[in-house]
C-alpha cells in the first residue's frame, strides 16, 4: 500500500540553512504570521480563516487546555542521538506534525493547496488537501505526491462512490473522512465580515480587496488571468460552483442522514489508509475502529463547527484508551512544539496544525509555509532535549503535570 520512505530524503531536525527574506525572518513562532497575514489578506478572507463559531468558546479552549497542563522534565540524560522522526502508516515522517486540511487556500495565496502541499513534501511532512478546494485534486497530487485527501461526504451513495473512485484514480493514498460537519456551522463572523461562499460581487468586497493590493495582484488577479475564475473543483466527481458569483447557489446535499453504514460502504470500496477525522467521543473512536478505519483525527474542527465542543486535547486520554490500539491524531489549538508534544503525551502518534499554515502561505508562498514547518520543528527538537528524551515514543504522562489554573 505505502512504502517506507528512505530516512536519507528526509529533512534534519536542524533548522533551514538557506537564507530567508527579512519579512519572513523577522516570524519566530507560528503565532508570528497571523497578524502578517492580517496585514495582506483582505477582511473577509482573514476572518474567514481565522474565525470559529458563536462565542468562540471551543476556538478558546483549544488553546486553554494546552496550559492546564505542565512539563516534568528530566535532566542528566544524554540528549545528543535525538530524533523526532515518526513512523505512520507505514511511512516515515520528519516531524510528527502535518498541515490540516483547509477549504479555499487558494483564495489565501496563489495556487495555495500546491503552495502547502509542496511545502510539506520538501519538508517531509503530510499535507491534507481539502474537499473544499478550489484546484482539481489531480493538479495537486502530480505537483506533490504523497500528499493526502479529505473528502466531505456528497448526501447520496452514487456520489460518494464517484468521487471515492476518482480521489484514487488520481494516485492518493491516504483518505480523510471529515464527519463533524452534518450541517453547516453558525459562523456569524462571516456575515459580520461578507464572506460566503461563492463570495457575492458588492462594491464593499471591491473595496476590502482594492485595500490589499498585494493579494489583489499577486493571488486574485493572478489566479483569474493565468487559470480563470476558479470553482470548488473537489467536492464531488464533477466541478462545482465558481468562487464568485451573485446567483450560483453552492450545493450542500443534505449531509445530516450521513451515518456509520456510510463509512462502512466507503472502507469497501478504499483500498488504502482510512481516517475519519471529527472524533471527538470515546465511543465514536471505538464505532471508527471497528469499521474499519485505520486511524482517526480528535479534532473539533478548530472551533469552527459545534461551539461548546470539548477541545481534543482534554478529549485525547479517553478516546486514545477507546481506540484499542487503532492510530490516533489529533488537531485544534497546536502552536507551539510544547503543544505538540503534550499531545503525544496524552495519547496522540501524530497532531495536525490548520490556521497557520495558511497564514504562511499567504505571507510566504512556498518558502512562507516551510519556514513555519522549521520553526515548530524547532521547538519540538529543542523540547525533547530539555525534557531528557531522545526519541518520541518516550513522551508519556510521566513528563506532565497538571496545572492549577485561575478557573479550575
Ligand atoms: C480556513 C480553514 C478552512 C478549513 N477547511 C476545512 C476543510 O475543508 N475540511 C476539514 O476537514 N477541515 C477544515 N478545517 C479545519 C482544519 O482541518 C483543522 O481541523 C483546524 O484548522 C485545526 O485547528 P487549528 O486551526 O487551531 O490548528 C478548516 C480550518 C480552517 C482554519
Amino acid at each position: 500500500m505505502t512504502s517506507l520512505l528512505p530516512s536519507a530524503t528526509l529533512p534534519s531536525a536542524a533548522p533551514a540553512t538557506r537564507p530567508l527574506p527579512r519579512a519572513l525572518a523577522r516570524l519566530l513562532s507560528l503565532d508570528d504570521f497571523e497578524a502578517a497575514a492580517r496585514r495582506r489578506l483582505p477582511r473577509p478572507i482573514f476572518g474567514y480563516v481565522a474565525g470559529a463559531a458563536e462565542d468562540n468558546q471551543s476556538l478558546h479552549s483549544n488553546r486553554q487546555a494546552f496550559a492546564r497542563y505542565a512539563f516534568a522534565p528530566r535532566v542528566l540524560v544524554d540528549v545528543s542521538r535525538r530524533s523526532q522522526q515518526t513512523e505512520l502508516f507505514g511511512r516515515r515522517y520528519a516531524s510528527p506534525f502535518g498541515i490540516a486540511p483547509m477549504g479555499i487556500s487558494a483564495l489565501s495565496a496563489y495556487r495555495g493547496d500546491i503552495v502547502l502541499a509542496r511545502a510539506a513534501r520538501e519538508q517531509g511532512i503530510p499535507a491534507i488537501l481539502s474537499g473544499t478546494s478550489l484546484i482539481p485534486l489531480e493538479d495537486v497530487i502530480r505537483e506533490a505526491p504523497g500528499t493526502w485527501f479529505q473528502a466531505y461526504l456528497p448526501g447520496d451513495p452514487q456520489r460518494i462512490d464517484a468521487l471515492v473512485e476518482r480521489a484514487r484514480r488520481a494516485g492518493y493514498e491516504t483518505l480523510v473522512l471529515t464527519v463533524d460537519i452534518p450541517v453547516s456551522a453558525n459562523r456569524e463572523n462571516n456575515v459580520r465580515t461578507g464572506f460566503s461562499t461563492p463570495l457575492k460581487p458588492s462594491l464593499r468586497l471591491a473595496w476590502d480587496g482594492m485595500t490589499r493590493p498585494r493579494w489583489l495582484a499577486g493571488t486574485f488577479l493572478r489566479t483569474l488571468l493565468s487559470h480563470g475564475m476558479p470553482h470548488f473543483e473537489n467536492s464531488f466527481a464533477t466541478r462545482g460552483a465558481p468562487i464568485v458569483s451573485a446567483s450560483v447557489l453552492r450545493d450542500f446535499t443534505a449531509r445530516d442522514h450521513l451515518d456509520w453504514e456510510h463509512v462502512a460502504r466507503i472502507r469497501r470500496q478504499w483500498p488504502g489508509t482510512l481516517i475519519i477525522k471529527g472524533i471527538l467521543h470515546p465511543q465514536d473512536a471505538a464505532l471508527a475502529r471497528r469499521h474499519g478505519a485505520d486511524g482517526i483525527i480528535v479534532s473539533n474542527h478548530g472551533g469552527r463547527q459545534l461551539d461548546g465542543a470539548i477541545s481534543p486535547l482534554r478529549a485525547l486520554p479517553g478516546v486514545a484508551e477507546a481506540a484499542g490500539g487503532m492510530t490516533v491524531m489529533m488537531d485544534s489549538g497546536v502552536r507551539r512544539g510544547g503543544d505538540v508534544l503534550k499531545a503525544l503525551a496524552l495519547g496522540a502518534r501524530f497532531v495536525f496544525v490548520g490556521r497557520p499554515f495558511n497564514y504562511a502561505a499567504a505571507v510566504g508562498a512556498e518558502a512562507g509555509v516551510s519556514h513555519a514547518i522549521g520553526l515548530l520543528r524547532a521547538e519540538v527538537d529543542r523540547n525533547m532535549a530539555m525534557l531528557g528524551i531522545n526519541d518520541l515514543r518516550e513522551m508519556n504522562a510521566d513528563l506532565l503535570a497538571r496545572e492549577a489554573l485561575p478557573a479550575d
